[in-house]
């Protein structure tokens, strides 16, 4: 044990469960806030199983500020890791009001809650979604912001209530003041190596990954590719895919920054948390054909709209001033990801 308690909301969820681990075998004290409104407490009971050991979890809406306040003031926590969001593209251009509700307004609620509290340490769940469009396929922290649907702009507009946050206390200055690491992910797939946790998505998957996986166990019978006319190597889209695995540790490492000299206080900074490479659909496609031995049932169909040909991180921030980089390969990913498909056909049940 370090001592150390990190809340995290969303801890249920697909992330937030895989981190809940890695923070668990780190020694942390784990309290998990979560409304369970895309998630199954499964997930936690099988959390507490790999690692043998326990969390606390609150099922409560981080909107709730009263819930909130009586979970901080009893549980007491360091750091605050805040994955819980809704994350589906499509559904925030039907629900726009639904996506700024839940993930600005309870991001905006949550840290009220933190600075009443006195916990001004947070790691933020941010995406490669925030980047505009660019010539250049690989993203830098410093390009230029530009999301093009509603759940993008979500994530864009609690960047930039944090940056201010952090920018406030160097106007008026506090003992504490904020320590906000926003990480952007890139394309996470793949699950724990046990095969007890993973990405359970309600309904027909919207991601690739998860899709493929679905049809090699025959659950679904086709795959639409979307878009083979790309300006990318095979015509089909480049993504930079990383383990979840590798990308939750990109959290112990963020919160050790935070706790380290070298992060300044009253610092807010974005960091890119991909592998710095990409795959094509076709190629994810191959690989997963490769692994499992099965055939992929696959279309060409239309593009998909809002969809780039190629993106991909630039990850040199993190490993400078995180030390952390990808450790897992894209056989790693398929093969956990199957693992976990055909342990659980079904999802959590
Ligand atoms: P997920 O849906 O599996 O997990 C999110 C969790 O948050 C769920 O358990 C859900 O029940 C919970 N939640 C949602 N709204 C809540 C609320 N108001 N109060 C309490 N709990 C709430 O999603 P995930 O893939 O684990 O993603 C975690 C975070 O990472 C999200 O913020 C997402 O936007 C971000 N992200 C995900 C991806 C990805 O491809 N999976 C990419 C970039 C960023
Ligand atoms: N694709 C298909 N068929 C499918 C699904 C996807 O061909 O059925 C293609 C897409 O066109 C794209 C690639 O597979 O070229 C990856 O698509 P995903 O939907 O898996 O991932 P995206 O890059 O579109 O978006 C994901 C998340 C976002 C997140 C972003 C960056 O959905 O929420 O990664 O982190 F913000």
């Amino acid at each position: 044990m370090n001592n150390k308690t990190v809340l995290v909301t969303g801890g249920a969820g697909y992330i937030g469960s895989h981190a809940c681990i890695e923070l668990l075998q780190a020694g942390f004290k784990v309290v998990v806030v979560d409304n369970l409104s895309n998630s199954k407490p499964e997930s936690l009971t099988r959390v507490q199983q790999i690692t043998g050991k326990s969390l606390s979890f609150y099922q409560a809406d981080i909107r709730d500020k009263q819930a909130l306040t009586e979970i901080f003031a009893k549980e007491s926590p360091d750091t605050v890791i805040h994955f819980a969001g809704l994350k589906a593209v499509g559904e925030s251009c039907e629900q726009p009001q639904l996506y700024y509700h839940n993930n600005v307004y309870g991001t905006l609620v949550l840290t009220e809650v933190m600075s009443q509290a006195n916990v001004k340490q947070l790691v933020f769940s941010s995406s490669a979604t925030v980047y505009g469009e660019s010539s250049c396929p690989q993203y830098t922290e410093d390009f230029a912001l530009g999301a093009i649907n509603p759940y993008g702009r979500s994530k864009a507009m609690i960047e930039d209530i944090l940056r201010d946050l952090s920018a406030a206390d160097k106007i008026s200055p506090t003992e504490s003041p904020w320590k906000i690491a926003l990480l952007r992910y890139f394309n996470p797939i793949g699950a724990h190596e046990s095969g007890l946790i993973g990405e359970d998505p309600n309904g027909i998957p919207n991601n690739l990954m998860p899709y493929v996986a679905q049809v090699a166990i025959g659950k679904l019978t086709q795959l639409s590719v979307f878009g083979d006319d790309y300006p990318t190597r095979d015509g089909t889209g480049i993504r930079d895919y990383i383990h979840v695995v590798d990308l939750v540790k990109g959290h112990i490492n963020a919160i050790a920054a935070l706790n380290s000299e070298k992060f300044a206080a009253g610092a807010c900074k974005a960091y890119n948390l991909g592998a710095g490479r990409g795959y094509s659909v076709l190629e994810i496609i191959n690989a997963f054909e490769k692994v499992t031995g099965k055939t992929i049932n696959y279309k060409i169909s239309p593009r998909r709209a809002g969809d780039l040909a190629e993106c991909f991180a630039n990850p040199d921030l993190a490993l400078k001033e995180l030390d952390w980089k990808v450790e897992k390969t894209l056989d790693d990913m398929v093969t956990d990801t199957w693992n976990w498909q055909t342990k659980n056909p079904q999802g959590y049940i």
